[in-house]
Parts: C-alpha cells; structure tokens; sequence
C-alpha cells in the first residue's frame, strides 16, 4: 500500500511524477503528493483524493525543477486528509519525505522529538522519520545519509522511504525494509525510484531491486551507491527489466479489470508455456525442479495467502490432494503468523501471492523458513519480494493485474497450481499415465474455452441489470467449486460493495438458508461432476424458499435449467479444472453490476492491490 516515485535527473520531474504516481495509484488514493526543489526552493504540493486532483489541485502551477519526490497513500495512521497526505517535512521545510509501511514505535519517538521542539503537524506515524532524520543530522553533525542511517536503527516496522533536502539539490536517499523499492537507471545520470517499476517501462529497462536494510544514495554528479545499514556498500546489481508498456494500458477497455478478465485465454496459456509439453505427455516447472522430489516425499504442503490468492489455495488444497494424495493445509497468511504454528523441516509451504509484497505473506513465509521449511512460491510479480525469498517457485505470468479485484492473476494461480498438482502426481505414481494424458490435454483446451465463457457476456450483462440493486447475495459451490463461490462472492463485495457470502452448497442448511426470500440472489455453480445431484438438491432447497437462482452450468444441461431462474453455460470440463471456467462468468457479473452501480471498478473504496502493512 502506498506508492511512492522519485526521479532526479532533466527537468521532465513533474510529468514524470505524475504519471507515476497514476500508475502506482492502485496502491492506495487516499491522498498523493509531490516536492520538487527548483532554484534553491523546496516546493510541496498534497492534498486528500486521487492524483487527478493532485494535479487539479497544482492547477497550472509551474512546477520546475530537475528532482522530486511523489506518493499515493492508502491511509493507516491519521485519517485520509490533506495534512495527513505525504510528502511530510522536517520543522524547518528544509527536507522532505515519503514512506510506505508503519513505523511501529512511532509514538514514543514522536514524544522525544517534540520535547526537543519539532513541530509535528499530521496524525501519520511518517512523519517521526523525518524529524528523526533532521534532529540526527543537527545534533551529530553528519550527511543526510548518515543520519538515514542512524535513524533507521532506532525504529522498529516496516518501510520504504525516500528524501531530498533543499540545502542538497542533487541528492535523493532511499531505503527499505520489507516494502519493496526498485531504482531505475536512465540515461545521462538520470535516475527514478518507484515502488515498482510500472512506472519507469517507458525511460529504462535497467533496475536495481534494494535489498532488505539496504540505503541508496543516488548524487546526480556521483551515481548511485548502495549500502547497508551498517555501512557498507556494496555494487549495485542491474537486472533488465521484463516488462512491456502495452501490458499497463487498457487497450480500448472501459476499465482495467474489464481487460484482465478478456485477457485470460492469452494470460491461462502464458502461464502453461513451454511447462506443458503434450507432445512429450510431460510437465515441466523448471524453478520447482530441485525441490521435485521434497515434494513427492512431503508428508504435507501448507499454503499460506490472503484474499484471492488464498482462495486459488483453496483449488490448490484439492488439487494437491486429489492428484498427488498429499495432504494440504490453506492457511491465512494473518492467521498462521501469530498462532505459533506446528511447521518442521518435512513441511513445504507454498506462498501464493500477485503482489509478491503482501507484508502477511511475507512474515509468515519467514516464520516457515526459520523453522526450517521448504518455501516455494507462486507469484506474478516479478524480482518482487515473495519472488526472491523462496527457495524455489513458478512465476504465473499473467502479466501486470491493475485492476485492484484480481482475476486474471486467479485463473493464472490456479493453472500453475494445477500444473503443479499434476507434475507431483505423475513423478509420486498417484496420477496414472491415461488420467495424467488426459489432464494434461484438457488443461491445454482451458483458454479456448475461457474464450468461449467469454462470449456469454451479453448474456451475464442482462442478469447483472436484473440483480444490480440487490442488498445481499449468495454463492453456493461444492468440492473444487466451493472456493469458486467464495471468489465470486469477494469479486462482488470488493467492487459493488453488495454484501455476498460465499458457502459450501450442502453448509447453506446450516445458517444461510434462514436469509433466502425473493428478494436474495443464490448464484450457484451447479457444473456436471462429482456433486452435480448434491447440487441440484440444493437449488430445490432455494426454490422452496423462494430465492433467485442464477446457476452457471454445463453446456447442454437441461436439469438446472428447469429449476433456475438463470443459466450461464461454461464448456464441459473435468471437476479440477472446472473453477478456471466457472470464476469467469462470476467475475463479469461483478464487473457489470458494479458498473451499473456507478462504483469505481478499478479502484474500489477503501482497498488496495498491494497490502504491505499487517
Ligand atoms: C489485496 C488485493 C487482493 C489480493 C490480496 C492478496 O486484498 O486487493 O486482490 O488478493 O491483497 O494479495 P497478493 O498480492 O498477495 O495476492
């Protein structure tokens, strides 16, 4: 959460800024903020809202200058308001600064300070760093770098930040720890640090991802130079960057989540590519390959997610089970951390996450290794945190998800899942050479028929209208479906603010059943397979109580039709690939109503894409 840009370099800074800033806004629009030092005078400019009214806010200002800082804030400490927005300055103005995280022990630091007369002037745990900074380098009388330095080895939390000073015009320092940071490297000492590189595809293809408790301390005349918070420096690391400008841009389509869901045919493939091999019945996940065969010996596999990702987990847990018969436990990444969890050196945990930065994920992947187990994750983000943590893992290559609810990077987790799944059980005996064939042919069929799903928008769009000011809904599915309806019920609360519950069909009996009357939508995946009868019952049990049943089923059925008040058909397919089919009508019918709605899909209310805080 948070999003922060930096840039020395030509006197581009503002545009460039600001167009960062619109690319990071998916991680938090809470308020945005800019400081640019132009002719020895540091100018700052933040208000609450988005970055459109940042800019509608600078209204036609010059806004020179050849260095500045920018962030967009997801709110944690202080409300979302103008004083509150970052960037935050030192007493005298002369520094000013920008962080993502939560400086833990905040409150007494903050204490100390204003006992020694700074003046805090927002209710944000950030601004404590930089009055920090600005009293270590009064009093020790060091570079603003050393006062970083020293800085940071008295709070406790989690951060990236970045500063400039006006009494040094050609410097900007960074750091990090735990939030991630990239330094892009431009031409002619040209210089860009972003909390991820969207912002920077288009003038570099050279980066620097900081490590952990690293300091950068980029001098428009020296360059770069990287060291540790015990001073040492090291030689920066540049790595190409993989990442295209067609990929952030929505190509002809209203929204972002619009194009993510019309992406999965291309996104589902990409992440198969050159790992399913049908010409040789083989599956190949090269960053897995010297954990195989852990895996085929593991006693049990634990996944730990928040959110979506936790969900695809979900599918994981009876993938893994079915096809490679080992046990599988889905925790949420929250949960696991703080309940002292019972992990050893057998275990293998599985981490999935787009973001690669869910601070949750994150620690809870470091208790598992510090207990000595195998980490293998399963991330979008490239060179992201998660990504370079894990012993091993497969990337799903979804390419970047913008739209704040996730889709694509789902069906995409959900692949590599499968592929996973599939792999193990074919290497421990537990999938037979003609089930495993099979499989491995229908998996490769999947994104033509996600194709096909597509097609039925019109048809979703027309249920969407019916049900669009319903207060309440519910989402039934069995076996691998179950985790399907919990996803379609979070796709509905997170972008039409709809309040849906997502359940096991047969638990509905157990609760739910009391809410139904006419006015309660039931979405129902009600697909042919190993509970199809179950759940035919289950719509019958709705009916009987009056309630609205929208059913996504097997092309072809004809039971379901005459019992629901609506089918979405979706191709046939086995049970353990039916969720990357069924979640597709159920992502579009949120997307419609929440647009119907007049909601802001890509950006819903209060939530981010990346959530680096606990
Ligand atoms: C946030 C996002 C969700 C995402 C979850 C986990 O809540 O809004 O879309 O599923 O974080 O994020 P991760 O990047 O770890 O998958």
């Amino acid at each position: 959460m948070c999003g922060i840009v930096a840039y020395v370099g030509d006197e581009r800074a503002y545009p460039i800024l600001i167009n960062g800033l619109r690319r990071l806004e998916y991680r938090g629009y809470d308020s945005a903020g800019v400081a640019l030092i132009h002719d020895g005078e540091l100018h700052l400019h933040k208000c609450q809202g988005k970055v459109s009214d940042l800019e509608n806010h600078v209204n036609g200002a010059p806004m020179l200058g050849t260095i500045g800082i920018g962030h967009t804030r997801w709110a944690t400490h202080g409300p979302p308001n103008d004083v509150n927005a970052h960037p935050h300055l030192s007493t005298s103005g002369d520094i000013a600064l920008i962080h993502n995280g939560i400086i833990e022990n905040y409150a007494p630091i903050k204490e100390e300070l204003k006992h020694r007369g700074h003046v805090f002037r927002s209710d944000t745990d950030t601004e404590v760093l930089v009055h920090l900074i600005d009293d270590i380098q009064r009093t020790e009388k060091v570079d603003l770098a050393e006062a970083v330095r020293l800085a940071l080895n008295s709070v406790v939390g989690a951060y990236a930040i970045v500063l400039l000073s006006r009494k040094e015009p050609d410097l900007l320092i960074a750091a990090r720890k735990s939030s991630p940071l990239v330094i892009g490297i431009g031409d002619n000492g040209e210089h860009f640090l972003v909390s991820d590189a969207t912002p920077i595809v288009e003038y570099t293809k050279n980066v620097v991802y900081l490590e952990d408790g690293e300091i950068a301390v980029i001098d428009r005349k020296r360059g770069l130079r990287i060291k540790n918070i015990k001073n040492q420096y090291k030689t920066p690391f540049i790595q190409e960057l993989e990442l295209h400008l067609e990929a952030l841009e929505k190509g002809g389509y209203d929204h972002f989540m619009l194009k993510e869901i019309h992406e999965q045919p291309r996104s589902i493939r990409d992440s198969m590519r050159g790992r399913l091999n049908l010409a040789k019945g083989e599956v190949v996940l090269g960053g897995i390959k010297d954990y195989e065969q852990k895996f085929v010996n593991a006693k049990r596999v634990v996944v730990v997610a928040c959110g979506t990702s936790w969900h695809a987990g979900l599918v994981g847990e009876y993938l893994f089970e079915d096809l490679a018969r080992i046990p599988v436990e889905v925790e949420y990444a929250s949960e696991f951390r703080y309940r002292n969890p019972i992990i050893n050196e057998d275990d293998i945990v599985l981490a999935i996450s787009q973001s690669g930065e869910t601070a949750d994920t994150m620690a809870a992947i470091e208790l598992a290794k510090s207990r000595g187990a195998t980490i293998i994750g399963i991330c979008n983000v490239v060179g992201s945190s998660i990504a370079r943590v894990t012993h091993g893992g497969s990337y799903t290559h979804a390419g970047p998800e913008i739209g704040v609810a996730s889709t694509k990077a789902f069906t995409a987790q959900v692949t590599v899942l499968a592929l996973m799944a599939m792999m193990i059980g074919q290497k421990k005996g537990t999938l037979t050479g003609s089930k495993f064939y099979r499989l491995l042919n229908e998996l490769d069929a999947i994104p033509g028929k996600v194709e096909k799903v597509l097609t039925s928008e019109a048809h979703v769009k027309y249920i969407a209208d019916i049900y669009k000011n319903a207060t309440n809904a519910l989402y039934l599915g069995r076996g691998f479906c179950f985790p399907v309806a919990l996803e379609g019920a979070l796709k509905l609360k997170e972008i039409s603010y709809i309040h849906a519950e997502g359940y096991p069909a047969a638990e509905m009996k157990h609760g739910p059943i009391a809410l139904i009357d006419e006015e309660m939508p039931v979405f129902v995946i009600a697909t042919k397979g190993a509970s199809y009868e179950k759940v035919v019952s289950n719509i019958q049990e709705v009916k009987a109580r009056k309630g609205k049943i929208i059913a996504i089923v097997t092309e072809g059925d004809t039971v379901v039709k005459g019992l629901a008040d609506h089918v979405i058909e979706i191709p046939d397919a086995p049970d353990c690939l039916v969720p990357l089919l069924a979640s597709i009508p159920l992502q579009l019918i949120s997307y419609h109503i929440a647009v119907m709605r007049g909601c802001n899909v890509d950006q819903p209310r209060n939530l981010a894409k990346s959530v680096t805080v606990e």
